[in-house]
């Protein structure tokens, strides 16, 4: 399959493990140039590391108009970053929580896509790959994290109806549980193995978790040229762990 991806210019939110460093390293062997951001300072190999934190939006901004700069074009938009900030039901969750929530995972997805947007009309071509969850499209999860992700599909769909006549492809994925070491379920697994565990035999068609890979390389395809009449889907990639028909 033609992707398309050599000289690409790629900005991945969040890249710096799991699902997204997952992505840019994808990218990059497709042949794009990929920068990464994440709050801690890293040393990645083949990509460009940027210390930005996404809630805040000049910084997360800047980082996007730095990247364009730097490498004088951008082609792709993954906005990854996210997160359930700790999770928990709607009695249990704050104010609070339900703003960083929606700070973390909606207005960096706004944000980053605002700053890309003006670049890629420039250039009439451009593919933003939004992050949600299998919890955007159906009830679980923490609560906010659920409102959250809902809303970033949502966006998706808002932004690809608007951005069709421009060339710019905009899509949402929803992975299922996706485990990796040092992410969320490898903690949960450390907290309580035998639980998780149970979870997966019960909970995961396939019988085991996700790798970032796997999500990795449907965000690719999504991006690449090869992708030219999806724009507003959302693609599940959950190994059958969600129940929606739709
Ligand atoms: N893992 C799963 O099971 C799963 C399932 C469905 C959907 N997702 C979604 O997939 C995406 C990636 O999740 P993940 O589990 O692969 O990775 P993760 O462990 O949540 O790591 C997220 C990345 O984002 C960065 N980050 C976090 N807060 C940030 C901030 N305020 N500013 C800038 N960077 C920030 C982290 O680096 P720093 O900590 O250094 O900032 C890291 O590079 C998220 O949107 C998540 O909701 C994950």
């Amino acid at each position: 399959m033609y992707l398309g991806l050599k000289d690409r210019v790629a900005i991945v939110t969040g890249g710096t493990r799991g699902i997204g460093l997952a992505t840019a390293k994808a990218l990059a062997v497709e042949g794009c140039v990929v920068a990464v951001c994440g709050r801690t300072p890293v040393e990645l190999d083949g990509l460009f590391s940027y210390t930005v934190d996404v809630t805040r939006p000049e910084e997360l901004t800047g980082f996007v108009n730095a990247v364009h700069e730097r490498f004088g074009r951008l082609d792709i938009l993954v906005n990854n970053v996210g997160g359930s900030m700790g999770g928990g039901g709607f009695q249990a969750s704050t104010v609070e929580q339900w703003r960083g929530v929606f700070e973390l995972n909606v207005f960096s997805t706004l944000v980053a896509s605002k700053a890309a947007i003006p670049h890629m009309k420039a250039a009439g071509w451009g593919r933003i790959v939004n992050v949600s969850s299998i919890w955007g499209k159906e009830g679980g999860g923490g609560a906010a994290y659920n409102g959250a992700k809902s809303a970033v599909i949502s966006m998706s769909k808002a932004m690809a109806r608007d951005l069709a006549g421009d060339g710019i492809l905009v899509n949402a994925v929803a992975p299922g549980s996706v485990y990796f070491p040092g992410g969320g379920w490898d903690k949960r697994m450390q907290a309580d193995r035998e639980k998780i565990e149970r979870f997966v035999q019960t909970d995961m068609p396939l019988g085991r978790f996700g790798s970032p890979e796997e999500v990795a390389n449907l965000i690719v395809f999504l991006s690449s040229a090869a992708a030219s009449y999806m724009t507003g889907s959302c693609v599940v990639a959950d190994g059958g762990q969600s129940h929606s028909n739709i």
